[in-house]
């Protein structure tokens, strides 16, 4: 482990999730093209975790980058409290086509598509004059580091100063699955009794992420146990909202996990892919019937909820061009489990893999150790193992798992297999 020298670190710069008395100081990249990175010393790393899975097609993807540019030179920015755009308007249009929903709220990230979400659950019963005190969410959800979106997510390492400023939420077991997993059918029984029960107080809403928890290790769900648990949120009169920050645009194997699932959820959050990466940008969608509850002359119904750079017009033509490439080509997306499963069958036999698991672009496993959770190291020292060969992973934890961009490769999907069997040959 590196000792932290402040001469390998910037002397201005504070990186995310990062304690640098313990981390590796962070290498310098130059450029991006398609799944590669390529280092100021001149050596490349396939980028197989998408950068934090926002790369969605590939880096520099030129179809993308062109739009941006063209933007660029037309309306770069607007207040949208006062004007609307005709990005604005094509990309509501189209994804609210793609989701079967209404209305779509603009944002800048993940966290805040989270937060709005919930704001607009919380607010809609509240303008009705009914207010529910509860929330529900799952056991290991990650919705983001902004205090409602901490609040919604397991309790854990990262939020645990926080503790005393986040609201209480009821919480559901998540009955994640694997290959091979004989025992999923009673946890899945467990949680939804335990979710009927909870569901018992009145809820304004419950939140998953469908089909995939992404930091809480990717964790897979069935998709019966979630229309089971969308009958249960259905009777209880709650609205259920689907954060697709992580599994939209075609992440799951769906352009939307709720598709895959056969979900029909009254809000969805989204970012990580929107604009294919390019962009910071995140919106929130909504059945028209909640949107209606925020009509009317009481002031007090309005949505007061908005950040500067709402519905940014260079974020809107990153996405807008992005779909195009997802709708010209829904293979590139339909087709990554079927090109990752023979590399994850492959390792799935190796002694120190357990609990192999996919969906979609996801390929995961846990590391057999003792005391597996997100502070093993020995998914660092993999970590550190693969790099050698070339290819860049952030394991969470214990929890080892490949989701590249879909311009990667079946060669490069090869090297990634190749050097995740090696490292654990050498763990
Ligand atoms: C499911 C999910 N929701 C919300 C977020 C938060 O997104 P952001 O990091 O853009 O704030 C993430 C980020 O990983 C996520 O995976």
């Amino acid at each position: 482990m590196a000792e932290f020298s402040s001469s390998l670190w910037h002397s201005h710069l504070w990186h995310p999730f990062t304690q640098v008395a313990t981390a590796e100081p962070p290498l310098r990249v130059v450029s991006a093209r398609g799944s590669l990175l390529y280092l100021e010393q001149g050596s490349t790393l396939i980028d197989a975790i998408s950068s934090w899975w926002v790369t969605l097609h590939g880096h520099a993807e030129p179809s993308i980058a062109a739009a941006i540019a063209a933007q660029t030179m037309v309306l770069e920015q607007v207040i949208f409290a006062n004007f609307r755009h005709v990005g604005a308007e094509r990309l509501a249009e189209r994804l609210c086509r793609h989701t079967g929903l209404d209305r779509l709220f603009f944002s800048d990230n993940g966290s805040t598509a989270v937060e709005v979400a919930l704001k607009i659950a919380w607010q809609w019963w509240h303008n009705r004059g009914e207010p529910r005190s509860q929330v529900v969410a799952f056991a290991g959800a990650y919705h983001g580091d902004t205090f409602g979106a901490m609040a919604v997510g397991e309790r854990s390492l990262f939020s645990a100063p926080f503790e005393p400023l986040l609201f209480d939420v009821a919480r559901a077991p998540w009955p994640a699955t694997w290959w091979g997993d004989d025992s999923v059918q009673e946890r899945e029984g467990q949680a939804l009794e335990v979710l009927e029960r909870l569901l018992q107080t009145p809820t304004a809403a419950v939140i998953l992420e469908p089909l995939l928890q992404g930091s809480g290790g990717m964790a897979m769900v069935r998709p019966a146990f979630l229309q089971a648990v969308q009958r249960l949120v259905r009777q209880a009169g709650a609205l259920l909202i689907a954060d697709e920050v992580l599994t939209g645009f075609g992440r799951s194997g769906s352009l939307f996990a709720c598709q895959r699932a056969g979900l029909t959820p009254d809000l969805m959050a989204l970012s990580k892919g929107l604009t294919g990466g390019f962009l910071p940008m995140g919106v929130t969608l909504a059945r028209e019937a909640l949107y209606a509850g925020f009509i009317g002359t009481d002031p007090s119904l309005t949505l007061f909820h908005g950040h500067s750079f709402t519905a940014n017009p260079l974020g809107c033509a990153a996405a807008l061009a992005s779909l195009d490439l997802l709708e010209a080509s829904p293979e590139s997306y339909r087709g990554m489990e079927a090109r990752m499963k023979p590399g994850l069958v492959a390792l799935a036999a190796h002694p120190k893999v357990c609990r192999p698991r996919q969906l979609g672009c996801a390929a995961a496993f846990d590391l057999a150790v003792a005391e597996p959770g997100y502070l093993n190291a020995a998914g660092r020292r993999l970590q550190q193992l693969v790099q050698q060969q070339g290819v860049f992973l952030r394991p969470l934890g214990s929890v080892v798992y490949l989701f590249p961009p879909l311009a990667t490769t079946d060669e490069q999907l090869d090297q990634c297999f190749q050097a995740i069997a090696q490292a654990l040959d050498q763990l």
